[in-house]
């Protein structure tokens, strides 16, 4: 059986952004029939949320898409590059954070960048905005961001696996 690609979605709290990346990227995944190949999960820079379910907003607004969000919040810890393939930033401070973690951790080919990167349609250095402190508006564009950029992210991950023979 061969190694799965391993995806970890990161944002700030674990409860907004990244777990609406997980749930976005892992249906997709299902949709494709790759669920076998690439695992998904997600974590936060901070620990403010430790255990928690999403935001009920980000919960809500993936459910009128027929998503369920079902992580618990966690803290990414500078060992998870180890067994980590892909970790996509929300934000270019998730990113700085991920960059200074990395540097203290073994991780010889982690693909570590920010996941708008992946939309060929947003401008390079495009963040996911936090939508915790704004109104409903923010996490439907939480969503359509995530969506977009998960498709490429596929994309990606299905020209890997072709060119490894798998
Ligand atoms: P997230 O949003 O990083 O998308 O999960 C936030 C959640 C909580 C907080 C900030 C951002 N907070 O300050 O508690």
């Amino acid at each position: 059986m061969a190694e799965t690609i391993n995806v970890c979605f990161v944002c700030l709290g674990n409860i907004c952004r990244s777990p609406t990346a997980e749930g976005v990227f892992r249906a997709l995944v299902t949709q494709a029939g790759l669920s076998d190949r690439i695992h998904v999960e997600s974590a936060g820079t901070a620990g403010y949320h430790i255990g928690e379910l999403p935001d009920p907003r980000a919960r809500e607004h993936a459910a009128r898409r027929g998503l369920q969000l079902v992580s618990r919040a966690r803290q990414f810890q500078a060992r998870d590059f180890e067994r980590l393939h892909y970790v996509l930033a929300m934000d270019k401070q998730n990113y700085r954070d991920l960059v200074a973690l990395r540097s203290v951790a073994r991780s010889d080919s982690v693909h570590l960048a920010l996941f708008r990167d992946f939309d060929r349609s947003a401008p390079r250095g495009s963040s996911v905005p936090d939508p915790y402190y704004g109104g409903p508006e923010g996490f439907e564009e939480v969503l359509d961001q995530c969506e977009r950029a998960a498709a490429g992210l596929l994309e990606a991950i299905k020209t890997r696996l072709k060119s490894e023979g798998r």
